[in-house]
């Protein structure tokens, strides 16, 4: 990449410690975290239960930052409408489970919020091609999705590398987001690939110190 990009960093609360879920929340948001990452699951589309839109409402009392709600439910078109009252800035579904993405991406956008469309690291960027002008987001997954400390998948770069190329070539406004296994010591390497936002959860909510786990990631991006 040639030209400085702010490269954006997206705290998921998947790893934080619930009990005390305000107070981290507000640590990253002053360390300097730009959106907070919201894993939201359903026991069915992927082996795991986390977080309804309850706790979104109560998220949006504790920040301003805009939350970034990633449905990894079987039914996102169900559930939409109630995140977006409870005060989601973003909401990206999964390409696996919508029928009808297209349909899925406006709905989300005529109720005022920005929508994202997500691969799973073995779904194919070809599912992208005739949506990407639609989407203001993608999200790319570098793990399977269903729990945070997992390894990143280093095939996701390549990936990623052509979706930048794709993006790019298209003059489209398109944000690019990778999440799974985003480390201190890769970050530097997937933001050079092109991502516009890299989503860590263990990186920094299994450290006792969140907040500085934010300012040596911000430090090694503003590296780049
Ligand atoms: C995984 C979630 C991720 C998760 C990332 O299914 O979508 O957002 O929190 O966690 P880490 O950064 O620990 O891989
Ligand atoms: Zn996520």
């Amino acid at each position: 990449m040639s030209a400085k990009r702010y490269v954006k960093i997206a705290p998921s609360i998947l790893s934080a410690d619930f009990s005390r879920l305000g107070e981290q929340v507000a640590e990253v948001e002053k360390a300097g975290a730009d959106l907070i990452h919201v894993d939201v699951m359903d026991g069915h589309f992927v082996p795991n239960l986390t977080i309804g839109p309850l706790v979104v409402r109560s998220l949006k009392k504790v920040t301003a930052l805009p939350l970034d709600v990633h449905l990894m439910v079987d039914n996102p078109d169900q559930l939409i409408p109630a995140f977006v009252e409870a005060g989601a800035d973003l909401i990206t579904v999964q390409v696996e489970v919508c029928y009808h993405l297209h349909r899925t991406i406006h709905s989300i956008k005529q109720l005022g919020v920005k929508a994202g469309a997500v691969l799973n690291p073995s779904t194919p960027l070809s599912m992208l091609e005739h949506i990407l002008p639609d989407v203001d987001l993608i999200l790319l997954m570098s793990v399977n999705p269903g729990f945070g400390g997992q390894v990143f998948i280093p095939q996701v770069l390549g990936k990623l590398a052509n979706l930048r190329r794709l993006v790019d070539d298209q003059g489209l406004d398109v944000e690019l987001e990778i999440d799974g296994g985003v480390k201190l010591d890769n970050a530097a390497g997937i933001a050079e690939t092109g991502a516009d936002i890299l989503v860590a959860g263990s990186a920094i909510f299994d450290n006792p110190q969140p907040a500085e786990m934010v300012k040596r990631m911000r430090a090694i991006l503003n590296e780049i």
